[in-house]
């Protein structure tokens, strides 16, 4: 098959590129710099000259708390480059699989999010996001798009990089207890795209819809960074174990609000056969390769 991916070196663009590695399929990955998602001349004259069966939205606008001062900058990608693709992939018939975000709940529920709750994002980069999967949703008929949250990978910046770095360099570290989510292991989700394009390719009646796919157990970021410095003293990665201090948001104010609870519920996954990331394992794959 012919596979489209777009934001090649972000995290999840670098993963999906392993995973594809060395099976039969074309890959046609493309950089904001070569093929930009908000230029829709651009889209046109890639998509019609690749001619993918399937494209990946891996591209996005992530700086949450910068897009509050970039409104318009998160909107054009978020928004407007995703469904730039799905325009071409109704016009073309072919399937977009596009990524979403937990940050879509305002974080006030005390249950696992189902894929059906009422939306209500807190701040730009989740509204940006939510204006994204709906011009998805309402425009390409043939659509997946996997809700995830709290991405982390052995590439790009992300958590376990900012922790470990931090744990070399300080004896005590506050990180705070009070929001509660679920990490995803970046090749995780690459995974389940693969498989996802494999089924397509099997014609298997694929359900279109909104999905959610993150880690399968719930963590604060307190108890996240507690299993990364675990780990990373198993590995023998850090000669030195920080004490960690748990904190509470308020005394950590970012310029967007984070949801104080946006684990999500992975039930439906069934349905695409895949089942949520085991992020203790993936965890264990980014420690070993930290400082190589
Ligand atoms: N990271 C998380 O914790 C998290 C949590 C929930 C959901 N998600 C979602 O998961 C998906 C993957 O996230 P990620 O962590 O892999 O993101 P990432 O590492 O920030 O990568 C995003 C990529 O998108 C590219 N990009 C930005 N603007 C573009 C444009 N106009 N045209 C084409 N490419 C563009 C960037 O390329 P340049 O750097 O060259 O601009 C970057 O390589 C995103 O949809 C994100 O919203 C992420």
């Amino acid at each position: 098959m012919r596979i489209l991916i777009t934001g090649k070196n972000g995290q999840l663009g670098r993963s999906l590129q392993d995973v594809f590695a060395g099976t039969d399929h074309q890959i046609f990955a493309y950089a904001s710099g070569e093929l930009d998602i908000t230029d829709q001349d651009q889209v046109g004259k890639v998509l019609t000259r690749d001619l993918p069966d399937i494209i990946v939205n891996a591209a996005a606008y992530t700086a949450v708390d910068k897009a509050e001062d970039e409104h318009e900058k998160a909107f054009q990608v978020n928004a407007n480059g995703a469904e730039n693709l799905a325009i071409y992939a109704q016009l073309a018939n072919i399937p977009l699989i596009h990524i979403s975000t937990d940050y879509v709940f305002d974080g006030n529920g005390v249950l696992p999010y189902k894929t059906d709750d009422a939306t209500h994002p807190q701040g730009v980069y989740g509204k940006s996001k939510l204006a994204g999967e709906r011009a998805v949703t309402e425009t390409a008929i043939k659509h997946i798009v996997f809700r995830t949250s709290w991405v982390f990978s052995e590439y790009g910046h992300n958590f376990v990089k900012t922790m470990l770095r931090l744990g070399e360099e300080r004896n005590q570290l506050g990180v705070v207890a009070d929001q509660y989510g679920c990490p995803t292991y970046a090749g995780d989700l690459a995974l389940a795209i693969k498989s996802v394009c494999h089924q397509y390719e099997q014609q298997a009646a694929l359900s279109w819809g909104v999905y959610h796919f993150c880690g399968d157990l719930a963590t604060s970021w307190h108890g996240f960074a507690r299993s990364i410095f675990m780990l990373a003293e198993q590995e023998g990665v850090l000669g030195n174990r920080p004490a960690l201090n748990a904190i509470e948001s308020s005394t950590f104010p970012t310029s967007a609000e984070r949801p104080a609870f946006s684990v999500l519920d992975t039930h439906s996954l069934s349905e695409l056969n895949l089942v949520p990331s085991n992020w203790l394992v993936g965890l264990k794959k980014c420690v070993v390769c930290f400082n190589k």
